[in-house]
């Protein structure tokens, strides 16, 4: 399974990048807004760090601006850039026209299969199921990623699917284990994946019994 970062923050994404374990990025609105940049200075720059799909989200709400925006955003790196298209009518009209362009799409705020199915439809090349906010309104989220991956392999859809909104480790084992292709995950959450206290104690151990051994 491929990791993506769901930042926006420069220091956090070099920093895992230095781990030998990334893939990608996914950004959003809010996640830039955090950082207090100027959107375009900033995804550049991510551009700059990690060589893998980067995700840049469009605020228009019709089909021709989200091209529009796309094709801006393209510009800055056609290769990795990769946009992400609220799952909306427009929407799909959007990710029909970019796919005939061959610029990445990510169709996100997909809360159900049924959107996932027709996102793969129009010509996705990713789509971001949203688990922690359907576990935030009482639905299991990781449900619908085991039918998003059902529905995909009973057809041979080619779409990536992106596990997003991940709140905490487990998340990811069950991404993995479903056959998802991708998680986006927050920093906290890849920190606390490396972390089990049975390694924190074997390493103390080992070092004090290393004190031990005689020295010539
Ligand atoms: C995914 O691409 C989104 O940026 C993200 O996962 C949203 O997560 P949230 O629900 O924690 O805001």
């Amino acid at each position: 399974m491929k990791i993506f970062i769901d930042s926006a923050d420069v220091k956090e994404i070099k920093e895992v990048e230095s781990w030998g374990i990334l893939d990608g990025v996914t950004t959003n609105p809010s996640l830039v807004a955090k950082t207090g940049r100027e959107i375009k200075e900033c995804v550049t720059e991510i551009t700059k760090i990690v060589d893998g799909p980067i995700s840049v989200e469009v605020i228009s709400t019709d089909a021709a601006g989200m091209v529009k925006e796309a094709e801006e955003w393209a510009k800055v790196n056609p290769k990795n850039i990769t946009i992400k298209i609220p799952m909306s009518i427009e929407g799909l009209k959007a990710v029909k026209v970019l796919a005939g362009k061959n610029i990445k799409t990510n169709v996100t705020l997909v809360f159900s299969p049924n959107q996932a199915l027709l996102a793969a439809k129009a010509g996705a090349t990713f789509i971001s199921p949203f688990v922690g906010r359907l576990d935030d309104i009482s639905h299991f989220g990781m449900e619908i990623v085991g039918d998003i991956v059902q529905i995909y392999d009973n057809y041979g859809l080619t779409t990536e699917i992106i596990v997003a909104s991940v709140r905490n480790p487990l998340h990811v084992v069950e991404a993995a284990r479903m056959g998802a292709h991708v998680s986006t995950i927050p920093f906290n959450v890849l920190k606390q994946m490396v972390a089990h206290p049975l390694t924190d104690i074997g390493i103390k151990k080992f070092f004090d019994d290393y004190q031990k051994i005689p020295k010539k």
